[in-house]
């Protein structure tokens, strides 16, 4: 949904959350490190997340270090290349991509791109991203500098649903940290990193739980007045 469209009723948005017990196969993108896609995995061998399965792996950099994290994980992953091609050509393998590997529910993890409107019909309410800040404050890159540099005493990070604006769509959880004093950028972002691999572990149990809804902007619990 974009910004300016009318706010649909809260009874066509609950009916337009994806039913959880079909969410289970999960679809991770990411271009780089791949530390929040190492935490999911670590989180569905501890058995946090029961019920849910890493489907497949998507890098759009051959060289990402979280492919070969899938790779000795023995998890599914693919490689293709974005570059070269344009949004919509490389979108539209994407998601053929996880629609071949029966992904309902697809975590972005540090993807260094943006998702076409195309993608974000695709899995509508099915995709979640991770940012590393406290949303709306600090949209875009580098958001742990740019929360050191405006000065805030509290940060953190903030999963949601992806929608057709940048760092946007409704929140599923967030979680803050205090800015210390002693703090620099590096630091800062190192312990909002700790944080994330909490976060996005309790967002993916929400979303497939199917006991929360979409209201307006609020992910709810179902039935809660
Ligand atoms: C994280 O800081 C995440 O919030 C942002 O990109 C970074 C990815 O880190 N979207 P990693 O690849 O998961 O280690």
């Amino acid at each position: 949904m974009s910004a300016g469209d009318a706010e649909p009723s809260a009874f066509s948005l609950a009916a337009r959350v994806p039913n959880a017990k079909a969410l289970s196969r999960l679809g991770i993108l990411l271009s780089g490190r791949g530390s929040n896609f190492v935490a999911i995995a670590e989180s569905i061998r501890a058995g946090r997340l029961k019920g849910v399965e890493i489907a497949v792996v998507v890098s759009n950099l051959a060289e990402a270090e979280g492919l070969k994290a899938a790779r000795e994980l023995g998890l599914p992953h693919q490689v293709l290349i974005s570059k070269g091609r344009s949004r919509a050509e490389h979108d539209a393998g994407v998601i053929a991509c996880l629609r071949a590997h029966g992904v309902d529910l697809v975590c972005l993890a540090g993807y260094m791109r943006l998702l076409s409107p195309e993608f974000v019909a695709a899995f509508p309410n099915r995709i979640l991203n991770i940012h590393p800040s406290l949303l709306p404050a600090f949209p875009g890159l580098e958001a742990q500098q740019q929360a050191f540099e405006y000065g805030v005493k509290v940060t953190g990070c903030t999963v949601h649903f992806v929608d057709d604006d940048l760092d946007h769509g409704p929140i599923v959880v967030q979680r803050a940290i205090p800015v210390l004093e002693s703090d620099d950028p590096h630091s800062l972002a190192a312990r909002i990193l700790a944080e994330e691999h909490i976060a996005y572990t309790e967002a993916i149990r929400r979303v497939a739980s199917g006991e929360y809804e979409i209201r307006g902007r609020r992910f709810v619990k179902r039935n809660s007045e």
